[in-house]
């Protein structure tokens, strides 16, 4: 039997597939319909320190081979999320990353100081990344210096992994990954969705209200596999990849191109059981070509 399980940073990972943040809320609004227990784990929507309704509606849109969101980071706040969410998720026999998305660095800061406490969470993913909001998101993702500097301050109030999720909207990304590294960051997740828009061609108007939103889905695997080879070819750091994995298949490629782990979205809306198919794909996968760990896909590449 090929052994599936991963280890990032000290933490151990039964096998390498996540599902994505903002995808399944807080893990019970895709508990009906698969066996979380059999994942890797799971990250949260992202949680501000504050409750947030996110953008007025129409929020999606489908796309060719993907879609468009601009939820604008809408969740319960770390208050509810720790009353409400946490004694849900605290039964799962998986690991719990909690996503956190903030306007300013120090509540960035202030949100993880308070989760750190909560056994359950096992490690924290910053979205640094977001196209969808004002103020922070996109600010960030595109500010070296605010990535390092939230890097740092963020790892100063937990002893747990830090991955910062980066944005693929940006020239160098590899620049971005470097000084997560040089600021004490675990590892990065990355892609987080692409700037795009689409209009109505009869009222002339944008499908979603925001007018832009965040391309996701398999139109994207592409540009996420570039960026990940990228990390991988200019920095010694965990990479955590997300972007348009559909199937196994994908899963393997993005594992091959630097991914230690990787994250599923938009592929949950349309099949919510995909992890645990892609977890008994890679078994297959590895038994038939004689991989013992599954970690030796990573960055297995050959130029
Ligand atoms: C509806 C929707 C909501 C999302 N919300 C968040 C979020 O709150 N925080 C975050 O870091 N990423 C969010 N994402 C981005 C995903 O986590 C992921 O990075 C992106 O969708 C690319 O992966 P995919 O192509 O497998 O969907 C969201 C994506 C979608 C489709």
């Amino acid at each position: 039997m090929a052994d599936l399980s991963i280890n990032i940073a000290g933490l151990r990972f039964k096998n390498p597939v996540l599902l994505a943040s903002g995808t399944v809320g807080y893990g019970n609004e895709i508990a009906e319909f698969t066996d979380l227990n059999k994942l890797g784990g799971i990250v949260t929507k992202s949680l501000s320190l504050k409750p947030r309704k996110g953008n007025p509606p129409p929020r999606i849109t489908e796309t060719p081979s993907g879609m468009l969101n601009a939820i604008g980071l809408a969740n319960v706040g770390v208050e509810s999320f720790i009353k409400d969410k946490i004694p849900f998720l605290k039964k799962l026999d998986t690991t719990l990353i909690c996503n956190i998305a903030a306007s300013t660095i120090e509540e960035y800061v202030e949100c993880t100081r308070i989760l750190t406490h909560e056994e359950s969470i096992h490690a924290f993913e910053i979205n640094v990344s977001c196209p969808n909001v004002r103020e922070g998101g996109l600010e960030f993702g595109n500010d070296l210096n605010a990535v390092g500097r939230i890097t740092e301050k963020v790892k100063a109030v937990t002893k747990k992994p830090i991955f910062i999720k980066l944005s693929p909207n940006v020239s160098r990304i590899s620049d971005f990954a470097k000084l997560v590294k040089e600021n004490g960051g675990d590892g990065v997740s990355a892609i987080n969705t692409l700037v795009g828009t689409a209009f109505d061609i009869y009222t002339r108007k944008p499908k979603i209200k925001n007018v832009t939103g965040g391309l996701s889905g398999p139109a994207i695997k592409p540009v996420a596999l570039a960026k990940i080879l990228e990390i991988k070819r200019n920095v010694d750091i965990p990479i955590i990849g997300i972007g348009g994995i559909m199937d196994w298949k994908d899963a393997v490629e993005i594992m091959i191109v630097g991914a230690s782990a990787f994250q599923i979205g938009t592929v949950n809306f349309i099949n919510p059981n995909a992890g645990v198919e892609i977890v008994d794909g890679l078994k297959t996968y590895c038994e038939q070509n004689s991989i013992q760990n599954i970690s030796e896909l990573t960055g297995s590449y050959q130029i």
